[in-house]
């Protein structure tokens, strides 16, 4: 028998999902933070959304310059995802504090996370408000990818990445590459 749950006040059943970090500068400000609420929305053209809360400094850099990077971490920095995803940049200079190493971006002003295994560099195509969160949904210009990290098909070589999985509150998990199988219909 399952419980059923008419009124809840903590959503989160859906995890694991992978976590990155989002990239965002302005005129003015650079700010990074963890994000778990992300999905691919089209091939052609290749559009990435992300879904940050109106609370979040990210939230007003990406609104002011309409460009973001989205940037995935392997599991052993899940310290990072915990320094980026609980402080915020109002509150604190959060490059400087927890020493993020970031890389130039091809197309966009907007640095990549220098060891993030795979980065896009995307520019804002459309902004939607979904309750408390809006989604950004980035057109990609750009995909920064550890060569060792994805096979020629751009399949995650799971023997050599850990990416870093959420279950929600603090909790993090990563992938067993021996459950890995590539099945295909008889
Ligand atoms: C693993 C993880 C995933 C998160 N995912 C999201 C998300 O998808 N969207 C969001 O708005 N906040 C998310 N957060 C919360 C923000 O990262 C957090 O509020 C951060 O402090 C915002 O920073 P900022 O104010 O500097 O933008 C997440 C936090 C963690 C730890």
């Amino acid at each position: 028998m399952k419980k059923v749950l008419t009124q809840f006040k903590k959503f989160q059943h859906f995890y694991p999902y992978t976590v990155n970090i989002i990239g965002a500068k302005s005129k003015n400000q650079i700010n990074y933070m963890s994000c778990a609420w992300h999905t691919a929305l089209s091939f052609d053209p290749p559009l990435f959304g992300v879904l940050v809360s109106k609370k979040r400094l990210t939230h007003k850099v990406i609104s002011d310059s309409r460009e973001f990077t989205v940037n995935f971490l392997k599991a052993d920095r899940v310290k990072l995802s915990a320094q980026l995803g609980r402080t915020s940049g109002y509150d604190t200079d959060k490059l400087k504090q927890f020493q993020v190493q970031l890389a130039p971006s091809k197309i966009i002003k907007t640095p990549v996370l220098e060891e993030a295994y795979v980065c896009f560099e995307c520019k804002v195509a459309d902004i939607k408000a979904y309750g408390d969160h809006d989604l950004f949904v980035g057109e990609v210009l750009a995909i920064h990818e550890d060569e060792n990290c994805f096979n020629q098909e751009g399949v995650l070589d799971a023997g050599k990445v850990n990416p870093l999985l959420y279950l929600g509150s603090d909790f993090y998990i990563t992938i067993n590459p021996d459950t890995k199988k590539h099945v295909v219909p008889d």
